[in-house]
């Protein structure tokens, strides 16, 4: 991306004091939007009139954007207008499911078109700039913001990555639709120890390379236009002031020519890592090569001494403010301040029921069928159901984490989504358990909202009035998981089981031998060993947004065949995290068998395997794979060869299949995964139908990092196998000759 120096930008520096450039690196908020820090931003009217802001987040609607611009243009020195950010992370009033839920369709276009939907949303309300998309890799469910990214898989990782910037950037950035996406957050956010939101990182630079990297890079090839650093450590130097991080690897081995902005007090939060005083760190976060400060105002107040004293160069202040002033020009500001500003857009553009359907088609996309028990799914649109379960009549959940800009009184609950889609059935609802009975745990959940309510009546009388409902019933739907709270920024559990008061609610109900359909709404994978072993069926539905109410009901009546797969390894017990279906085979591989043996890599009280693998989902239907072969025994080193299958769906509903290819390289210079996902695709099968996938495979994909870090392939044999999961037999193999 390194680009030609841009007239505008260059006279516009020609003519900044120091303290003007360095006003450009400060991002600041008003405090309209969601603080995630102790510090919050002062005076930031007065800040902007002296030149001292660069961008601001937390304003929206065109009429605030248009005075925000006004204060910029009209009263500073130079009128250098400002970016106005914000965290659009799915859907910005329009909200769709949450990344985990989203990425769970495997459906790049629809993907695609959310972001697009989010960008034409939030560009009517004056927003220029998103924090999104999270890439973050993430194998371990304990941590809270798993919800916001996309899973496991770094080759699915990168390919939404992809699909998110060229849905939010659009194919032309000075478009009024389109908004400058960031990638976040570099790097390895997704990895802290045990878990727990905001800890250290500590990973090799191959497992980084070949497991953590690539979706940053993808975004970065895609064209993102910044790139948001994250809090964590990386080699014990914090990633906002790592220059390994910052300039070796992002600008000049992957060639990103955007800008870099800190997290939320990221660079102040180094003085905390034991990287010395606001001085120290922040020159040393500008010298590594971070270029816009969130928040913590450390630029603003010291980067000016640090010039005079010799320990920042004038030259780098001058390039960060440059590619904070070329940002502006990509995205058409330097034209036109305005051009965000149109106050007509909202009504036409905001919560469309265009917006809403396409809400409601990702939402149904997202839900993973984990379970089926009995045929008993679908459900007849003339059932008599017991609805029950804390989350079954809940608005405040619906949304899920990180959906600051959309309006929880206005989505659907399971409930009222059933009566429309189902007139004619018969529903009753009681609310059956409280989703915890721990106050003190409901208060730290409640922080954004009444998320938990503690109902007044005992959890003996929830249950008595839920299990006199599922005594008159054909069939009990329990809707039962986490709150939306439960997940998110600084929400790590230890324990990821669904909460006691719940399960003893599906106990139960599991007791009563009617039919009966847990759906499972949570922000991560959870521990569901105990209701896998339940006669119940099972659809795992995320936090499926504005249309959540509807959307579930297309599901359970069968308007849609569900179709997610997992993009997490859902594990048995938290003793087994982390859990993902990458790892590598081990010289003491654990039996296939699963049984315990001795000095082998396994367990004393638990398979290794996960309950739920990566890549699983069931369907009202069944498919059938046969025919599964390459279309050489050998792959030459500028070739190709196509592995393909035939897929039948052999059951009584029209159904859509991901068919996923593995692969396993046999042998490397540095120890393989015992699989790697190398490519997938989205089919849909009418009942009885037939059809035949192929994959072309060239050496590129064949390619790792070594252990120089070269990303190189190696001649010998790799092994494929394409199945609807990636718990699969293995298929045939070919080599790749030199
Ligand atoms: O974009 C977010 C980031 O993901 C977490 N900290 C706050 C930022 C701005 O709201």
């Amino acid at each position: 991306q390194a680009q030609e120096k841009i007239p505008e930008v260059e006279e516009l520096l020609s003519k900044m004091t120091l303290e003007e450039k360095i006003g450009q690196l400060n991002l600041l908020t008003p405090g309209g939007g969601v603080a995630t820090g102790s510090v919050v931003s002062e005076d930031v009217e007065a800040k902007i009139k002296a030149g001292n802001v660069g961008g601001v987040f937390g304003v929206s609607s065109p009429e605030k954007v248009r005075q925000a611009q006004e204060i910029a243009v009209k009263n500073s020195r130079l009128g250098i207008p400002l970016l106005i950010g914000s965290d659009i992370i799915h859907g910005y009033k329009t909200t769709y499911p949450i990344p985990l839920g989203l990425s769970s369709s495997w459906d790049m276009e629809l993907i695609k078109s959310g972001a697009q939907m989010a960008a034409k949303e939030a560009t009517a309300d004056g927003i220029n700039w998103n924090f999104s998309p999270m890439v973050d890799i993430a194998r371990d469910p304990r941590w809270g913001r798993i919800a916001e990214g996309a899973g496991e898989d770094p080759y699915l990782g990168s390919q939404i990555a992809k699909a998110m910037v060229e849905g939010y950037q659009g194919e032309d950035l000075t478009l009024p639709y389109t908004m400058m996406a960031t990638v976040k957050h570099m790097a390895l956010y997704g990895a802290p120890e045990a878990g727990r939101d905001y800890n250290s990182v500590d990973m090799s630079r191959l497992k980084m390379f070949n497991e953590y990297l690539p979706p940053y890079q993808a975004a970065v090839d895609a064209g993102v236009g910044s790139v948001m650093t994250s809090f964590n450590d990386i080699d014990g130097v914090p990633a906002s002031g790592n220059k390994w991080l910052l300039t070796d690897l992002l600008r000049k081995r992957w060639g990103f020519g955007g800008f870099v902005v800190s997290d939320y007090t990221s660079v102040n939060e180094m003085i905390a890592h034991g990287m010395g005083d606001i001085q120290d760190v922040s020159a040393m976060a500008i010298n590594a090569g971070l270029d816009m400060d969130m928040v913590g105002e450390g630029f603003l107040t010291t980067l000016k001494k640090s010039v005079e004293e010799g320990t920042v160069s004038e030259e780098q202040i001058t390039k960060a403010a440059r590619r904070i002033l070329e940002a502006k020009h990509k995205i058409g500001l330097l034209n036109d301040p305005y051009l965000y500003s149109d106050e007509s857009r909202p009504a036409r553009d905001i919560l469309t029921d265009e917006n809403r359907s396409l809400a409601r088609k990702a939402a149904t996309r997202s839900f993973v069928l984990l379970k089926k028990h009995n045929n008993t799914l679908p459900l007849s649109k003339n059932a008599n159901i017991a609805l029950v379960g804390p989350l079954a009549n809940s608005k405040n959940n619906m949304l899920g984490t990180w959906a600051p800009t959309g309006n929880p009184q206005l989505s659907v609950p399971i409930l009222d989504g059933l009566k429309n889609v189902a007139p004619d059935a018969t529903i009753q609802y009681a609310k059956g358990a409280n989703i915890a009975d721990d106050s003190t745990f409901a208060k730290k959940v409640n922080v954004f909202g009444e998320r938990i309510q503690i109902s007044e009546e005992s959890s003996e009388t929830l249950m008595k009035e839920a299990m006199n409902l599922a005594k008159e019933a054909d069939v009990i739907v329990a809707v039962v998981g986490e709150a939306t709270e439960m997940s998110g920024e600084a929400a790590s559990r230890t324990d990821i089981r669904i909460p006691e008061s719940q399960k003893k609610l599906i106990r139960e109900l599991a007791k009563t031998g009617k039919p009966v359909v847990l759906v499972l709404m949570s922000g991560r994978p959870l521990d569901i060993s105990e209701e896998m072993d339940l006669p119940v069926s099972i659809l795992q539905i995320w936090h499926p947004g504005v249309e959540a109410g509807n959307a579930v009901a297309d599901v359970l009546f069968g308007e849609y065949n569900p179709s997610g797969k997992l993009t997490n390894s859902w594990p048995r017990s938290v003793g087994q995290i982390p859990i993902h279906y990458r790892m590598k085979t081990t010289g003491r591989p654990g039996p296939e068998s699963g049984d315990f043996q001795k000095f082998k890599s396994n367990y004393l009280d638990s398979p290794n395997s996960a309950l739920l693998p990566f890549g699983f989902g069931l369907s009202y239907t069944t498919f059938e794979y046969s025919n599964i072969k390459a279309s050489s025994s050998e792959l030459s080193s500028n070739g190709s060869i196509e592995v393909s299958a035939t897929i039948t769906n052999t059951g009584d509903y029209d159904g859509e299949e991901v068919v996923q290819l593995y692969i396993h390289d046999k042998v490397r210079n540095v120890t393989p995964p015992g699989k790697e996902l190398k490519g997938f695709q989205k089919i849909m099968l009418k009942k009885g139908e037939s059809k035949t996938v192929t994959f072309t495979i060239t050496p590129e994909e064949l390619k790792f990092y070594n252990s120089q870090l070269d990303h190189v392939f190696e001649p010998g044999e790799f092994e494929y196998f394409v199945r609807g999961t990636s718990d699969s037999e293995f298929d045939g193999s070919f080599t790749l000759k030199n």
